[in-house]
């Protein structure tokens, strides 16, 4: 049974993620979690892996510790976004049923749909067609993690759950402009043009194109959710089920900013693909739903 001394192993606990999980679960009064980084524990390393669960015993792992990056670094490393990912996850897993372990949340993202799949993208959608190229390797392993999950639901009824979010935003993002999603790199540029006295922004492609976003603390209190009840299911999308053009998101980040200058758009520069929204029908019949508005979620990260 959980109770508030349960041990509660977070794998990836400094990233985005791992670190909203341990904020929402410590603020809820949850007093045994453990978290290693990468330099302490390598989870490429089965043995060690192993060893560590052994010694542990969590009652509960939620793994959000994954080699993680935009097109660009997916392009460049393809043998370690699907090799590394898929050890992380295989390691975890795998120790996590043979010791025993009582609930597995593992996290993935919504690249592992169908690059043409019908929007919003439902559960039912996994497998239905070919994968967005840019991003196999890394989609390819969590597929393979999402199947690990089903199959030991299926043949050991674990209760084990995998959670797919959407894009999402909070404390702890990366603004590093080479390598970041594209919410972080606006309230970068604009608050660098603010700071600059620099009137125009340029931003990538024609801002037509339409995108979900959920704050981070949203996303953990889905996890905490999962981690407290029962999954009736493999598999959930979390996300908010709305979506936003790129041109309003950028709108919202400059005022939040306070840049007062104009945004210029490259058409010259890839839009991507024109929507990607979650159905999240089946989270929201359990009892959770995002709490966060985009402004305010936007003003506290800028904050
Ligand atoms: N960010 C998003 O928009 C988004 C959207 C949907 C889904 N997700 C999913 O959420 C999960 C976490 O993403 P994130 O944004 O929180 O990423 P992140 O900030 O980069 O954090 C990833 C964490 O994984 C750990 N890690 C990586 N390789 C490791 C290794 N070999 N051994 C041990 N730890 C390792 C890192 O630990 P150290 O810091 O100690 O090196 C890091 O803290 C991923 O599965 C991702 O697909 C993210």
């Amino acid at each position: 049974m959980l109770s508030k001394d349960s041990k509660i192993y977070i794998a990836g606990h400094n990233g985005m993620v791992g670190s909203a999980c341990w904020r929402a679960l410590s603020d809820a009064g949850y007093t045994n979690l453990i978290g290693k980084s990468s330099k302490e524990l390598d989870l490429r390393n089965q043995s060690n892996v192993k060893d560590f669960l052994a010694d542990e015993k969590p009652y509960a792992i939620i793994d959000a510790a994954a080699k993680v990056g935009g097109i660009l670094a997916n392009d460049t490393y393809p043998y370690e976004f699907l090799m590394d990912n898929m050890l992380i996850q295989n390691n975890l897993i795998k120790s996590a049923h043979e010791l025993d372990i009582k609930k597995f949340i593992f996290l993935g993202s919504s690249c592992i749909y169908p690059k043409l799949a019908p929007q919003p993208l439902k559960e039912e959608h996994l497998l239905t067609g070919a994968l967005e190229p840019t991003n196999e390797w890394y989609a390819i392993a969590k597929i393979s993690g999402v199947k690990l999950i089903e199959a030991l639901r299926k043949q050991y009824n674990r209760d084990y759950v995998s959670l797919m979010p959407t894009n999402l935003y909070g404390p702890g993002d990366n603004f590093d402009l080479n390598t970041s999603h594209v919410l972080p790199a606006m309230i970068r540029k604009f608050h660098e043009a603010k700071e600059n006295n620099k009137s125009d922004v340029v931003l990538w492609g024609t801002g037509n194109p339409m995108r979900e976003f959920l704050h981070v603390d949203d996303l953990a209190q889905a996890v905490k959710l999962f981690l407290e009840n029962h999954a009736d299911d493999f598999l959930y999308n979390i996300g908010t089920g709305k979506d936003i053009a790129i041109k309003d998101l950028a709108n919202s980040i400059q005022a939040v900013v306070g840049h007062k200058g104009s945004i210029l758009w490259d058409s010259t520069k890839p839009d991507g693909t024109p929507r990607k929204l979650l159905d999240v029908g089946k989270i929201l019949k359990m009892s959770w739903e995002p709490i966060i508005s985009l402004n305010d979620g936007i003003s506290s990260v800028y904050k």
